[in-house]
């Protein structure tokens, strides 16, 4: 390996597949995974449930340097409604500089760290080994969430998940600090024809190749 520490930046708009991706390829390599979108729900919750103001900047730093990285809870987080307030939260720049420092302390973790987001490889970790950018079409991936809800027996509309996700990529990608947009240097691997098993090993023979050969 090429260095001790390495990083894999994952980056790509909502319901792309980049999470079960990073996940997978966090276990094929025995590395840390962080979604650092759960660092920005998890501010985004904790102001819902103090009902605070989403866009109190001074509240969401003090809750973004309680926050603590290990208690991050997937389930409670992916809610719907946390996701459009983590979006909102995202937008504010003090906020973003707490996490990221958080995010950044974490992928120096031994023996190596998958971190996946928005802007892991053009802020977090722009000297990450390996940059990926995962992306689907606004209807592929409104297809994916509406049949993840389903499966969860929740009711589940996909014009609605529609909507929300290309009002989410606008957010996303319009903010002035930190939008989202591929890194320079990324790979990038669209799955809106692809099953996760054939994105899964593409990915893995661009990481193989950036911290092998
Ligand atoms: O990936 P997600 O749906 O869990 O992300 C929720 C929101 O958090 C997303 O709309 C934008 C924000 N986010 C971000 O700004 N930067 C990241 N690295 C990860 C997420």
């Amino acid at each position: 390996m090429k260095k001790l520490t390495p990083t894999i930046a994952i980056d790509g708009p909502a319901a792309s597949g980049k999470g079960t991706l990073a996940r997978r390829l966090a276990v094929h390599y025995g590395f840390h995974h962080l979604d650092t979108g759960l660092t920005y729900r998890g501010v985004a919750h904790a102001l819902l449930e103090a009902n605070m103001p989403l866009d109190n900047e001074d509240m969401a730093c003090l809750v973004a340097e309680q926050l603590d990285l290990g208690t991050l809870n997937q389930e409670v987080l992916s809610a719907h409604d946390i996701g459009e307030a983590a979006s909102k939260v995202a937008v504010m720049s003090r906020v973003r500089e707490i996490l990221v420092d958080a995010q950044r302390e974490f992928a120096n973790k031994e023996p190596g760290a998958v971190l996946d987001g928005r802007d892991i490889g053009t802020v977090v970790c722009p000297q990450a080994e390996v940059k990926l950018y995962i992306t689907a079409s606004p209807e592929k991936r409104a297809q994916r969430r509406h049949r993840e809800v389903e499966q969860k027996g929740q009711a589940s509309e996909y014009d609605q998940i529609l909507t929300d996700i290309i009002k989410r990529d606008e957010r996303d990608m319009g903010r002035a600090d930190s939008p989202l947009k591929p890194a320079e240097n990324a790979y990038l691997i669209d799955t809106s024809e692809m099953s996760i098993e054939t994105a899964f090993t593409t990915a893995v023979s661009l990481v193989d190749k950036a911290l092998f050969e």
